[in-house]
């Protein structure tokens, strides 16, 4: 079974799951199978530990009263999940392989020894992930839970001295297919807490949990508010400030992403943070200009001592053609706001190696973030030189819950793949990443076919006609036949649903 098999696997059963809060699949299997827990590990990419879970307990291979799918939530709305069907394919000796090939042994594999803390701008952080600062932390009680589930830190939702007045609703998601929530919009300002509160907040949170790590995010709307922000946040407790220089829906003129895209205002206001206080500074960084360097670099030449890429992109979602308005629709009206989740994470990526590709910032240290939700999601952006990972919009979709898989998922790539600690992996993508005129241009990769594993649905030959080289025909037994015109493109792997066209040899053109 192949690993593009796994992912149909995922794709229709995993990802097809509620993710109820408290499962009655789990609830209702009376031989003790935590079908929730297995499911939802495989929903965010911990093969291996879903495959763990499964394989302790292998009753699902010989059930025949499927209680877990009888009572499954999700048959009240359109059908089961093939819970069974997902768990038994995933315990079959040939599936095992192909969790194996994602991740090659888990032989031995011991949580305890694998090590993901990580010393980042000077401060000790028990593992990368933490809150990116939004709604997600946004008080005591919020990060009080996201800690006792695993999370090392929060950059806390931004303060300022003033109070924003927000709009209802505020949020709203681009769907594609099944998928309702590709990327997500949102028109929220700052925290709607008053600046004491908020404070009272950071003191009551390193009080109790002096090992996790308080990012404050900070936004003023002059010198003196940035200086006094920076001072009374040190005085509250926190360990880091992050100068949100980035949020793109700011009502007042001059602040946010207007900052972030003005290197002179960015220098300026760094300096008035360094003479507040004299914690580590990130200055977050607005993904809505060409070049990030260069606001970047005044940062760091003005104080700062990391980067945290991306805030949000400025989006319309879309235009409601009954009444041509455009969601979120506050009284017939919307504005342009910052789009996260998913659909940015290669936004935020191409940012982040555009900093680390960089001279004068390559060994600054990065907080990334933008569309994680698996381990493996962090992985890519840690590859590429982040040192620490922050996270919003999966944790609305899904809740704080995700850390598990993340810290699980992530120890068990580490352990298959010979890491010691996480540190290891930093920046280890970055050589493969080089200028367009650098790459290969002599030779090319042609598709190799494997007629058994083809069901014959066409869907190659039609995307290369009509999106590629008009390469490829069927045949009478309804088989795609390749001719010379192939120029290697790709486009047949990317679209074929039942894994049978592979990358073949290179050849020289
Ligand atoms: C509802 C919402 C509120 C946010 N509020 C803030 C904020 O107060 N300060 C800030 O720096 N970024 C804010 N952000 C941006 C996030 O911290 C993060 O940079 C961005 O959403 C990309 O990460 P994600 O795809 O994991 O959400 C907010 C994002 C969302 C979705």
């Amino acid at each position: 079974m192949s690993v593009k098999y796994i992912s149909q696997i995922i794709k229709e059963g995993a990802f097809s799951c509620l993710l109820c809060a408290k499962p009655e699949c789990t609830k209702n299997c009376s031989k003790g199978v935590d079908c929730g827990s297995i499911i939802s590990s495989l929903r965010f990419e911990n093969f291996a530990g879903a495959f763990d879970k499964a394989s302790k307990n292998k009753a699902c291979l010989l059930c025949t009263s499927k209680e877990c799918e009888k009572n499954c939530r999700k048959s009240k709305i359109t059908q089961s999940v093939p819970i069974k069907r997902v768990i038994s394919s995933l315990l079959e000796a040939d599936a095992s392989e192909a969790v194996k090939k994602y991740v090659p042994t888990q032989e031995g594999f011991d949580a305890d020894k694998v090590d993901l803390s990580i010393d980042f701008m000077g401060v000790h952080f028990e593992n990368p992930f933490l809150l990116s600062s939004s709604v997600v932390g946004s008080n005591y009680e919020m990060v009080s839970k996201a800690f006792d589930q695993g999370w090392a830190g929060v950059a806390f939702k931004t303060v300022g001295v003033f109070v924003p007045d927000e709009v209802s609703p505020r949020f709203g998601t681009l769907a594609k297919e099944s998928n309702t929530f590709v990327g997500f919009k949102n028109l929220e300002q700052i925290s709607d807490h008053s600046l004491e509160e908020n404070l009272e907040c950071f003191r009551k949170l390193k009080k109790d949990y002096p090992s996790k790590v308080i990012i404050a995010s900070i936004m003023g709307r002059n010198d003196e508010e940035w200086e006094y922000l920076a001072k009374v946040c040190e005085e509250a407790g926190a360990d880091i400030l992050e100068a949100n220089f980035s949020c793109p829906q700011m009502a007042e003129k001059g602040t946010g992403s207007d900052v972030g895209q003005n290197p002179e205002l960015v220098a300026q206001y760094c300096k008035a943070i360094k003479r507040g206080s004299k914690l580590p500074l990130l200055a977050k960084m607005t993904p809505n200009l060409g070049n990030m360097e260069v606001p970047a670099i005044a940062a760091i030449n003005a104080g700062a001592e990391g980067i945290a890429a991306i805030n949000t992109v400025k989006s319309i979602l879309g235009v409601e053609l009954d009444d041509f308005t455009s969601c979120p629709s506050i009284s017939g009206k919307t504005s342009v706001g910052g789009y996260s989740g998913k659909a940015v994470k290669p936004v935020a990526l191409r940012f982040i190696n555009d900093m680390k590709q960089c001279s004068e910032l390559k060994d600054i240290p990065v907080s990334g973030m933008g569309g994680i939700e698996t381990w493996k999601d962090a992985a890519e952006f840690m590859a590429l030189g982040c040192g620490t990972i922050q996270v919003t919009t999966a944790v609305m979709q899904y809740g704080y819950r995700i850390i598990y898989d993340m810290i699980d998922g992530m120890k068990r790539y580490l352990f298959a793949r010979g890491f010691k600690s996480v540190e290891q992996i930093i920046g280890k993508a970055l050589p493969q990443i080089i200028p367009a005129d650098k790459l290969d241009r002599r030779s090319r990769q042609f598709p190799k076919f494997i007629s058994e594993k083809c069901v014959g649905c066409g869907r190659c030959v039609t995307s290369c006609f009509d999106g590629g080289h008009q390469a490829l025909s069927l045949s009478d037994k309804g088989r795609p036949v390749m001719n010379k015109k192939c120029v290697g493109c790709h486009l047949c792997i990317l679209v074929c649903p039942s894994g049978a066209i592979v990358p073949g040899s290179r050849t020289s053109k």
